[in-house]
């Protein structure tokens, strides 16, 4: 059914300006996608008499999309370890190892989906574990839901614990069978799936070029320079390589539909390769800090002479938020370390608008515009009573959002839509 969605609308366009009416309003049709935006006063006669969710003073505006976020990790945030590899293997490996069950993944899925909504999230680009039922359940899932996700069966054949290993020919059969069964139907895609260099040999990496390079209009997600061990463990399993970028491109695995979380010590050369072959660094800030992996430069990646394209995401479980929001302060807080002050327009930019074009979903997500489904955050800047005291003032909408993304977090969230269906609303006491 038709229905109007009334409050303070906020999207970007696609040159990047800020687009913000006071009093806008959205009409979303049957199918879920944007019939109509504007401001209220010139709301067609059509769509005044129907369905309408009024947010008042509320911001509506496009739903947060993460870049890179695993699913088998819902629970197990904040688990303290000395570094990236002791955390893998003390924490991550087990809990991965849960996932061969169908019926846990089932029930992990619901949770996991239900907490990116309260957290605004609408669109995900999500590792699973190496079980090909997690894959399934997760795609189940957000199918159910209607959402726009992409996902693969992670692989890895080394180097991890044996619940949680494949082989390079299963890991490569079954990533296939899940591209047929699910890349492509209603708003789901396959993304090809190496968790990082370590824990694949050269076999499985050779097979996941290839796996990129034939399955059509799919993606590839996997971990880079992240951290100093990581970095030096990788120098020896691939002696031949000149660095870690080089391993990925050696087997086919950079590109326009290549998005690699982290990103924190590249080089020049580095970057210039990730430039000049279109793939994208996705930005990790509280899992960055939490790890104490280290600082990732914006303005390094970003040089106009080689500009390596950027995502942002929550990383969860090695991020300590589900909230674009806190991940938004956090990459505030790190690029201010490396002498970076980004606005708070740039980071909502990023986390809506840019994040859809990183996952190849800005024709369909990212932004309030006609044929567009209305996927959804609405977000109340006086949610807290610090937040509200801090509006008071506030001097303008930069500064308005800006103290959101500081002190705001899922509490913030009054609503989330998919396909202008209402998934979350918080109860407020
Ligand atoms: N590198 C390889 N696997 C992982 C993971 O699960 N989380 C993070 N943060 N880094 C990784
Ligand atoms: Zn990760």
């Amino acid at each position: 059914m038709t229905c109007v969605i009334k409050g303070q609308t906020l999207t970007f366009s696609a040159e990047g300006a800020l687009r913000h009416e006071e009093r806008g309003a959205v009409v979303v049709g049957d199918d879920g996608v944007i019939l109509w935006c504007g401001p209220q006063p010139l709301l067609p006669q059509a769509f005044r008499q129907v369905e309408t969710h009024d947010h008042g003073r509320m911001i509506v505006m496009p739903g947060f999309i993460d870049a890179h976020i695993h699913f088998p990790q819902y629970r197990m945030l904040a688990a303290p370890a000395k570094d990236l590899m002791d955390w893998l293997t003390r924490f991550t490996f087990p809990e991965e190892s849960r996932y061969a069950a169908k019926d846990y993944a089932d029930r992990s899925a619901t949770v996991f989906l239900n907490r990116l909504h309260a957290h605004g999230t609408t669109a995900a680009l999500v590792f699973c574990s190496v079980h090909k039922v997690c894959a399934q359940a997760l795609f189940e899932a957000a199918d159910a839901r209607g959402m726009a996700l992409i996902t693969g069966k992670t692989m890895m054949d080394r180097n991890a614990i044996p619940a949680v290993e494949d082989d390079p020919e299963t890991g490569a059969r079954e990533s296939a069978e899940l591209y047929q069964a699910w890349h492509g139907k209603r708003r789901l895609r396959y993304a090809v799936t190496p968790r990082f260099a370590i824990t694949s040999s050269d076999a499985q990496l050779r097979l996941s070029g290839e796996l990129l390079a034939s399955l059509d209009g799919a993606l590839m997600q996997t971990h880079l320079s992240e951290s100093a061990g990581e970095i030096a463990m990788v120098g020896r399993l691939f002696p031949w390589a000149k660095d870690y970028t080089d391993v990925y491109d050696h087997f086919g695995l950079l590109g326009p539909r290549s998005l690699f979380a982290h990103g924190i010590h590249l080089s020049e050369r580095e970057c210039t390769r990730l430039s000049e072959s279109g793939s994208a660094v996705v930005h990790c800030p509280t899992s960055n800090t939490f790890l104490g992996s280290g600082l990732m430069s914006m303005p390094h990646l970003s040089k106009p002479e080689r500009p390596v394209a950027l995502g942002l995401a929550t990383d969860v479980g090695g991020g300590t938020s589900y909230s674009m929001l806190a991940t938004m302060a956090e990459a505030y807080k790190v690029q201010m370390l490396v002498g970076y002050k980004p606005s708070a327009a740039d980071l909502f930019r990023m986390a809506t608008r840019g994040n859809a074009k990183r996952l190849r979903m800005d024709h369909e997500t990212g932004a309030l515009e006609l044929g567009k489904f209305a996927d959804l955050v609405v977000l109340d800047p006086c949610a807290t009573p610090v937040l509200a005291s801090r509006q008071e003032v506030s001097a303008s909408l930069e500064d308005v959002l800006f103290s959101l993304m500081m002190l705001g977090d899922d509490r913030a969230v009054a609503a989330t839509y998919v396909k202008g269906r209402k998934v979350f609303e918080r109860i407020t006491p």
